[in-house]
């Protein structure tokens, strides 16, 4: 099985970013952890920053990948674009989050997204992802 990861904007700072919400741990590092554990899965990673490099990304994943586990981060709040990249494809789209957005700010409580992925994963910090990858499986 071949999974794609995609992590939106200011992932890329995991690590050091609010250590209190989102740990320790870089990404990178984790991602290592993930395929030690998930050795029968091809996994990728992807991160940008920006909106459009991410739905390009969803667009080219359609023909490589048997699914996408999905952080869109800040953009999950505000992106029609987005949902709609995944609305377009045909492959499985899973929405995850790190921390439980529902416990957090009022405007981090909307996701344009849920509405239009298979499912969604959010508050177990990066085992979020880890539990995406056992759906998957
Ligand atoms: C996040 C939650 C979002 O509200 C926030 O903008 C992020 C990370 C999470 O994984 O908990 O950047 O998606």
């Amino acid at each position: 099985m071949n999974l794609l990861i995609i992590n939106g904007p200011n992932l890329n700072l995991l690590g050091t970013r609010e250590p209190e919400i989102y740990g320790s741990q870089t990404f990178q590092e984790y991602f290592d952890d993930l395929q030690q554990k998930f050795d029968t899965v091809a996994l990728s990673y992807y991160q940008s920053n920006i909106e459009g490099a991410l739905i390009d990304k969803l667009h080219e994943a359609r023909t490589n990948f048997d699914g996408v586990i999905l952080n869109a981060a800040a953009y999950t709040h505000t992106s029609v674009a987005i949902a709609d990249a995944i609305k377009a494809i045909e492959i499985p789209v899973i929405e995850v989050h790190i921390s439980n957005t529902h416990s957090r700010e009022a405007f981090r409580h909307k996701s344009y997204l849920s509405p239009v992925v298979k499912g969604v994963i959010l508050g177990f910090g990066l085992k979020s992802y880890d539990l995406a990858i056992q759906s998957f499986l």
